[in-house]
């Protein structure tokens, strides 16, 4: 499988690469990006290193061998300043975005090919691609809450000191300021966290705010997210290279799904082949559904605002 990376001279793409480079499961990773000799670096760094690694090709490239990639990531796009939500991005994304998608539509994107959204505002953005692109909508996956998710289970298995890979617990909605805690499903090793002595109804929501805030924090602190943001991408496109038929909390169009349709927002999606398998509406405690309805309300505005 080919993966290209749009935007693979920056942050998050370069983080991507690297993911996906220890991954060692992706055939060759493209990294294709405006800055062409900061590119070219990235590319011949990460390709330096492959001999420790994996078998595979990494180069830079340009728009076509990028159209002609199996899974392209998107990741090309400007950043919020740290009192900027990502809704605020809205107006200076939106036109970059919609060159972009223009651009590998002339330069032959293939059929089949998956487009995997990661710019911001991420829900926005992949609401674009499916009306712009011309793929079908299940080939069209936004990163959405799966960076959230990682952060709030890291952040829970911090605060109670149990083993990060042991705690599942989603946050669903906009990646964004509406985003919802699913703390109902919420478990270590298979054993709900309801009633656990460390997590107060305070500490939840520390924990919740810090999660929430990330983004911010991470931006402040060292000007924007890469690492956690590389490990996500890299979940989700071994989800679907591999078949796994995972279930991630990431963006897609809705039809029906609790209520919600016409918007792209994260909700429990099986992942494979093929990009987005299923929408699997699973119980939640009605102020998490009616979070979930808020949430689907705020992007709902903004794309009326944005006239798509
Ligand atoms: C973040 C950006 C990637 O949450 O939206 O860090």
């Amino acid at each position: 499988m080919r993966v290209a990376i749009i935007g693979g001279g920056g942050r998050v793409g370069v983080c991507a690469a690297y993911a996906l480079q220890w991954g060692g499961i992706v055939s060759e990773i493209i990294l294709f990006d405006i800055l062409e000799d900061l590119v070219r670096g990235e590319a011949l760094d990460l390709l330096h290193g492959s001999a420790f690694l994996h078998d595979q090709r990494i180069c830079s490239g340009d728009l076509e061998s990028v159209a002609g990639a199996d899974i392209i990531i998107i990741t090309a796009g400007l950043r919020r300043k740290p009192d900027e939500s990502r809704l605020d991005l809205v107006n200076r994304n939106v036109s970059l975005f919609l060159s972009i998608i223009a651009d590998l539509k002339a330069a032959s994107l293939r059929k089949d090919a998956i487009l995997l959204v990661v710019s911001n505002p991420v829900d926005i953005l992949t609401y674009l691609a499916v009306q712009e692109s011309g793929l079908p909508p299940e080939q069209i996956v936004g990163l959405g809450t799966l960076l959230d998710t990682s952060r709030f289970c890291s952040l829970i298995a911090d605060a109670i000191k149990a083993a990060p890979t042991q705690v599942k617990a989603s946050i669903l909605g906009e990646h964004g300021d509406s985003m919802v805690p699913v703390w109902s499903s919420a478990t270590c090793n298979g054993f709900s966290l309801e009633n656990h002595p460390e997590l107060t109804p305070t500490t939840k929501n520390k924990i919740f705010e810090r999660t929430r805030q990330s983004g911010a924090e991470v931006i402040r602190l060292k000007g924007g997210a890469g690492w956690a943001v590389g490990t996500s991408i890299a979940t989700l496109v071994h989800a679907i290279v591999l078949d796994q038929r995972k279930m991630l909390p990431v963006s897609s169009l809705q039809t029906g799904t609790y209520g919600l349709a016409g918007i792209c927002i994260s909700v429990p999606t099986l992942v494979g082949l093929g990009g987005i398998l299923e929408h699997v509406e699973l119980e939640l405690w009605p102020r998490e559904l009616q979070g979930l309805k808020s949430s689907a309300n705020a992007l709902q505005e903004t794309i009326k605002r944005i006239g798509v």
